[in-house]
């Protein structure tokens, strides 16, 4: 990797005075990173794609700074992110608008608990949070606070959904001058709910223009890399504690207790009855087609992510699944297994260093190539997917790094784009 975490920081003077001719070329760097991990992310994630270079002359003028709570191992640019990041701390700021009846579906979250509690999370952490400004003046984006999760949670239909957010986003337009400058290009919107997506629909600059953080990044709803975020699907609170530094209990697949990959689930798209069908009855893959019934014992399900080297993870309904986050909690080295998937933070994270990607055509070798890797590989994985661990994790209130600080680093990146 790029940076010596030994290397000692300049006089303070001399770090001052570089930083300060740093910031423009900073910001072309960071619109760079995105530009070029979208296009990447463009792309579909097959094993054999590999990232462009990353030549000491594009980035030594940078200061190398320590930070202890970055990881350089699993981060794309860590000079660039760590610079930014404290950027972003120290000024980005985030107006949410005021309307809308908090006992209906506006401005609160549903709940933080179960399969939308990113939603809730980001509804109840931007409050928490040093970016909110009341004062519209002086904020970068607008957050538009109405809540699909509470929506469905009133037993709203979809139809009804899409005509609630286009009122709502309308008063807006008709109130506020904010939106007519950029045609809502500074305006963001976040659901974890999977027809949340869908319900943007009514508003066409709402899909187009505006920043959609969504949970379904998929192409088939118009999720568009370089402006959308992929929000992280988080089931919390985890039924059990971080996994981490137990290689030992996974590293040997011939013990009766110890897998070499699993998957339990619903078999609710083709690519999990394809890989029920091919590998239901082997036994070094612990595949099994249907949920673990809780009947047979106490979270038996998230035990075997303690002792399963690779967890795989195909696409359900949607390319997202809580069980990415579940793998990367329990120490589980995650295995995607999707043809397209805007993975949540890929321009940030380096997800080749803790997961390993593939397509859903290799799943009939998928053995074979989990195999292949071998132990040195696979403790390199593991150790660094437990360096992303608090990157997929809520807080409230919110702590540094986690979920909510990546979400608010990929807006920050985006607020760069836009020029008003
Ligand atoms: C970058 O610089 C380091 C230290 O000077 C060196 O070890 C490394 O090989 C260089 N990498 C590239 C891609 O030139
Ligand atoms: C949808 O909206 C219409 C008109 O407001 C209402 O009559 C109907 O009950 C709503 N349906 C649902 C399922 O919310
Ligand atoms: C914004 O533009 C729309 C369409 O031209 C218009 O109807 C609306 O009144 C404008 N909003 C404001 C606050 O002027
Ligand atoms: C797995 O075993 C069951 C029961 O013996 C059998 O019906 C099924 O065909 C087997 N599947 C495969 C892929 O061999
Ligand atoms: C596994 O590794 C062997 C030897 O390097 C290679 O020939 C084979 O193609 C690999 N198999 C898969 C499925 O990656």
């Amino acid at each position: 990797m790029i940076v010596s975490k030994s290397t000692p920081l300049p006089s303070s003077s001399f770090a001052s005075y570089s930083l300060c001719s740093l910031q423009g070329s900073l910001l072309t760097l960071a619109i760079l990173t995105l530009v070029s991990f979208t296009y990447l992310s463009l792309k579909s994630f097959h094993s054999s794609l590999s990232l462009p270079p990353q030549t000491n002359s594009s980035i030594s003028f940078l200061l190398n700074l320590q930070d202890s709570e970055v990881d350089a191992d699993v981060i794309h640019f860590p000079n660039i992110f760590h610079l930014n990041y404290m950027e972003m701390e120290k000024n980005f700021k985030i107006y949410v608008y005021p309307d809308g009846d908090p006992n209906t579906f506006y401005q609160t979250p549903r709940k933080l608990t179960g399969k939308y509690a990113s939603e809730g999370y980001f509804f109840q952490n931007i409050r928490e949070s040093r970016f909110l400004t009341h004062d519209p003046e002086q904020a970068h984006l607008f957050f538009i606070p109405i809540s699909c999760h509470k929506m469905r949670g009133k037993g709203t239909s979809y139809e009804n959904m899409t005509i609630i957010v286009k009122d709502y986003v309308e008063g807006l337009i008709d109130k506020y001058p904010y939106w007519n400058r950029t045609l809502g290009a500074d305006h963001f919107f976040v659901t974890c709910h999977d027809v949340g997506v869908r319900a943007t629909e009514g508003v066409s600059f709402l899909v187009k223009n505006a920043i959609r953080v969504v949970c379904s990044p998929s192409y088939d709803v118009a999720f568009i890399p370089h402006k959308d975020v992929a929000l992280p699907q988080v089931l919390q609170p985890f039924a059990l504690p971080r996994g981490g530094n137990d290689i030992e209990n996974r590293l040997h697949p011939h013990l009766a207790w110890t897998n070499l990959g699993f998957w339990a689930g619903h078999r609710n798209s083709k690519i999990r009855v394809i890989l029920a069908r091919v590998w239901e009855n082997d036994t070094e893959l612990d595949i099994s087609n249907n949920r673990i019934s809780r009947a047979i014992g106490p979270l038996v399900y998230q035990k075997r992510f303690y002792r399963t080297k690779f967890c795989v993870c195909p696409g359900g309904s949607q390319v997202n699944s809580a069980r990415i986050a579940d793998s990367i909690h329990y120490g589980c080295v995650p295995v995607i297994l999707s043809n397209y998937y805007d993975l949540p933070f890929n321009d940030i994270l380096d997800w080749r260093k803790f997961a390993v990607i593939l397509n859903e055509r290799d799943v009939y070798q998928l053995k074979q190539i989990l195999k292949n890797i071998s132990d040195a590989e696979f403790v390199s994985l593991h150790n660094n997917l437990v360096k992303v661990q608090k990157h997929f994790q809520w807080n409230s209130p919110p702590i540094r790094y986690d979920a909510f600080h990546m979400v608010m680093y990929e807006l920050w990146l985006r607020h760069h784009v836009i020029k008003y």
